[in-house]
């Protein structure tokens, strides 16, 4: 019989929509499934939240109280989708009571936090994973497989974008995600973080960094509720405003361990763009592109095509491509967001089930932490700054 694991999911937001997703789907596509997540219990700030999670989530209970259920006999994998500031105390917690942990990006809201936690699950022995999913679309995982054989030979140059456009109005709340205190920074941390995370995978170490960060809107109106619906809660243009204190954008210039270069641009202000991860890399023998508005597609230029057919070609992701068995069985039928989150939850419960740290496992989130505190402090210092 397959075995089962009792998930806990704190935080039923947004992310927990996704996770609660991934793992009722995960088997439907990948089976035999590794192991069967069971959606045991739901947290929340609120018995009502908590209720609500529950009933929607398909989960079997309901708490307010994060830290007993983490320290529960019964619970093997606690899964972490509350806000930035609580990611630290309920990892640390979670690795000491021995569960496998989930964490949502990025880490933390400071460097030491995520250091804290990095060394608690290295202490612990736990498996560990940053909900990194972008890199699980199957058209970035077939960029990685094509320059893991070299196919575009050397990299030479790395551009990664990450443009949204959901918090240009300067009437859209003051939600969590523009404060530095629960956040740790604004773009940089929310969004930018996945494009350092892509760079890693598909490049190598990021080794210095000089950046710009811009705050355009200074203050936004106060928000009542908790949660952030990013940008679609109703505009209270009337209401008190209290200041942002992190960044609206950012653009960084990269250097990495291999003598690539590159650049990295962030911004949650870029009108018409909504979730437009854009990544291009140059080899010696060739270039990839990505565009995520069009994730299905990897365009792909081989040099040493012949003349008269050289270019970029589109190939549509299938089930000739990495995860491309256990998804759908013809190319361009759509690979959605959930798509990138089944596909997580499938390599998280693959790695507790073979005792193997799954990638990116806290160590490597860490080393995204540390790139994304050297481009925060290159914004102040006006300088290079190495890592
Ligand atoms: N991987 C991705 O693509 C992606 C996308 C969005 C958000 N995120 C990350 O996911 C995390 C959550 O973001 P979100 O968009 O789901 O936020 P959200 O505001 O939609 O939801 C957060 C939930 O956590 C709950 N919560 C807050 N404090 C809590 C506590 N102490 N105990 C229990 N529950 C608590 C809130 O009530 C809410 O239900 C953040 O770290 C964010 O950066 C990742």
């Amino acid at each position: 019989m397959t075995k089962k694991l009792n998930i806990a999911m704190i935080g039923g937001g947004f992310m927990g929509k996704a996770h609660a997703m991934a793992y009722a789907a995960m088997p439907m596509f990948f089976w035999p499934a590794p192991a069967l997540p069971v959606r045991k219990v739901v947290v929340d700030v609120s018995q009502e939240l908590a209720d609500d999670a529950r009933d929607r989530f398909g989960f079997e209970e309901a708490s307010t109280d994060w830290l007993s259920v983490v320290q529960r006999d019964d619970i093997d994998v606690v899964d972490i989708c509350t806000p930035n500031n609580m990611h630290a105390e309920m990892a640390i917690a979670a690795a000491k009571a021995g569960k496998h942990i989930l964490c949502e990006k990025p880490l933390s809201n400071t460097l030491e936090d995520a250091e804290r936690m990095a060394t608690a699950v290295r202490e612990s022995g736990v498996i560990s994973m940053a909900a990194f999913n972008y890199r699980r679309t199957p058209a970035i995982a077939l960029a990685k497989k094509l320059i893991s054989e070299g196919k575009i030979g050397e990299i030479r140059n790395f551009r990664g974008t990450y443009l949204q456009d959901w918090s240009a109005d300067p009437d859209g709340p003051l939600s969590w995600r523009f404060q530095k205190s629960v956040a740790g920074s604004g773009a940089l941390g929310d969004i930018g973080t996945h494009v350092i995370d892509l760079a890693h995978h598909l490049v190598g170490p990021i080794s210095s960094t000089m950046a710009m960060t811009k705050t355009y809107i200074a203050d936004r109106p106060i928000q009542d509720s908790g949660f952030d619906a990013l940008g679609a809660s109703e505009k209270k243009s009337d209401a008190p405003r209290a200041p942002v204190d992190v960044d609206d954008e950012v653009s960084a210039l990269l250097r990495f361990e291999n003598g690539a270069i590159g650049s990295l641009e962030a911004s949650r202000n870029a009108f018409g763009r909504n979730n437009f991860i854009t990544l291009e890399i140059h080899g010696t023998q060739g270039s990839i592109h990505f565009n995520y508005e069009r994730r299905d597609e990897l365009q792909v230029m081989f040099a040493d095509d012949p003349a008269d057919t050289r270019g970029f070609r589109t190939i549509y992701t299938g089930p000739a491509h990495p995860y491309g068995e256990g998804l759908w069985p013809i190319p361009a039928l759509g690979i959605g967001y959930s798509e990138t989150k089944i596909v997580e939850c499938f390599d998280l419960i693959s790695a507790i089930a073979n005792n193997e740290q799954p990638s990116p496992n806290f160590d490597e989130a860490l080393r995204v932490e540390r790139v994304a505190h050297a481009i925060a402090q290159s914004a102040e210092t006006d300088r290079w700054e190495s890592l």
